[in-house]
């Protein structure tokens, strides 16, 4: 009587989805490394505590977890990302038979696990790297998984992943299979970078309220919590109409004694970086990274602001005409943050040949994980159509919406600027879009320059459009061209 699947590393989300496959019915077997004064007992006190009385068998020694484990061998690790997961794997190649899987749920740099699928498989091994999200709640009651890897895993794990992976409304499982090599682990990092992204949105959202319309936490609360019976209904606008109606044991709003100074674990930094080495722009999340470093220059930002005294208008704002730009903010630049993040993930599957199916990773999203919201149908469905839009903001069910918000969305932006209010995400959105939507754009002035000094070269829109060519702009140049190379 060996076990289904054994599972690595007994922090919070390895001991609840630990918990969560042996609810499913899963004989489970569980391991946590010793290391004298740091970390000691860990599988005891689990064991003899939430695991108590549950088809969970606890092991502190590696090889005989191994061995409690049925062929092929279904290993899933729950450690930190980073060198931590290639010493383990290192640890365990020894103890494993040919075909046995193990399965990386941590948020591991996707080119780690590139890496990490062509080892094991050198050894005759499989690897899923497998993005796993919803914290702690998700993990024990079921999360959005997204596996990608040795393909030959797939149907091994499909039972297992699926059966404690949440449910979308409409009942399908939020984890389907990504693709080869690292490409779960890249959808599981555009999937933070876009949770970044929705959470500027919503602090933006909520300081415009506070600051140009002096609302207090319950009021917000509630037109957030009215949101979220509409088109924004998520979890993340859910849990910010808790956070603000929140009071701590003192008896006053904790969100009010939090101090402003974000941190940040980097898979939202590793978008940006990935989106600039894709040449694809993702200035929404770029902006919410940003924002997080600038938020935690809090020393630096006192300073500021005593040297340049916020000058806010004496305007009197129209309560509900306000709320429904900043709705109109909110909704139109979430759809720009989207439509940015697909786009860098088609470009990253055509460039890595990874076949992604964007709809799939759409309905993946529906369930479990932090960005959950019904507003992803609307997506699944748009990339569903046989005439796949070039851009999401081009299918026609959100190019309608867009032009419904824009007069709102240009309105706040304009407004805040006015009231020296930063919205950077909700502009950041704006101009994108304007660019987006600009048949013409001042690079040709770009061009010119790179021409100019260093004789770059440029294209022409006539019809010799095609062709690159070197201008002696002083007349005292050289006739030698740069290379017309592009990162
Ligand atoms: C999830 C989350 C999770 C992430 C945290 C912390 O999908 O469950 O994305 O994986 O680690 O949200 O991220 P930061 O510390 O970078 O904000």
């Amino acid at each position: 009587n060996k076990t289904d699947i054994g599972l690595i590393g007994l922090a919070v989300m390895g001991e609840n989805l630990a918990l969560n496959l042996e609810s499913r019915g899963w004989h489970v077997s569980v391991y946590n490394r010793t290391v004298p004064g740091v970390e000691e007992g860990v599988v005891e006190r689990f064991i003899n505590g939430r695991a108590k009385g549950l088809n969970i068998e606890g092991f502190t020694d590696l090889a005989d977890f191994v061995n409690s484990i049925a062929l092929p061998r279904k290993i899933m690790m729950m450690v930190r990302a980073g060198s931590a997961v290639d010493e383990l794997m290192e640890q365990l190649f020894p103890y494993l038979s040919p075909g046995d899987i193990l399965i990386d749920g941590g948020n591991s740099n996707f080119e780690d696990t590139n890496r990490r699928v062509a080892v094991a498989e050198s050894k005759g091994f499989l690897f899923i790297g497998s993005g796993v999200s919803g914290g702690e709640e998700g993990a024990l009651n079921g999360a959005s998984i997204m596996p990608g890897g040795s393909v030959a895993a797939w149907q091994e794990v499909k039972p297992i992943l699926q059966s404690i992976a949440a449910k979308a409304p409409d009942g399908t499982p939020c984890c389907d299979w990504v693709g080869p090599a690292g490409s779960g682990h890249f959808v599981k990092m555009i999937h933070n970078g876009i949770e970044y992204g929705d959470m500027q949105l919503i602090a933006e959202a909520y300081w415009v309220m506070k600051r140009l319309l002096d609302l207090d936490n319950e009021e917000m609360a509630d037109i957030f919590a009215h949101w979220n019976e509409g088109k924004l209904r998520s979890y993340l606008i859910e849990i910010t109409t808790n956070i603000l109606r929140h009071k701590d044991k003192a008896g006053g709003y904790l969100l009010d004694k939090i101090l402003d100074s974000s941190g940040q674990k980097g898979t939202g930094k590793w978008s940006v970086i990935n989106a600039m080495e894709l040449n694809m722009p993702l200035g929404l999340i770029a902006t919410a990274v940003f924002e997080r470093s600038l938020s935690a220059q809090k020393d630096l930002r006192e300073l500021a602001s005593r040297q340049f005294p916020n000058k806010h208008t004496q305007a009197v704002y129209n309560k509900p005409e306000l709320v429904k730009e900043i709705y109109a903010a909110l909704y139109a630049s979430k759809l720009v943050s989207y439509a940015q993040g697909f786009a860098v993930l088609q470009k990253a599957s055509d460039s890595f040949g990874w076949n992604l199916d964007l709809s799939s990773i759409a309905r993946m999203w529906r369930g479990g994980c932090i960005i959950r919201s019904i507003f992803l149908n609307d997506i699944a469905a748009a990339f569903e159509t046989e005439d796949k839009p070039k851009h999401l903001l081009l299918a026609p069910y959100f190019r309608d919406e867009i032009k419904g918000l824009l007069p709102g969305w240009k309105g706040l932006v304009e407004q805040a600027m006015r009231e020296e209010l930063p919205v950077p995400a909700f502009s950041s959105a704006l101009n994108y879009f304007y660019s987006l939507v600009s048949a013409d754009l001042p690079a040709n002035m770009i061009q010119a320059q790179r021409d100019y000094f260093g004789a770059h070269t440029f294209e022409r829109k006539d019809e010799l459009r095609g062709q690159f060519f070197h201008e002696n702009w002083t007349g005292h140049g050289g006739n030698t061209k740069s290379g017309t190379y592009n990162v």
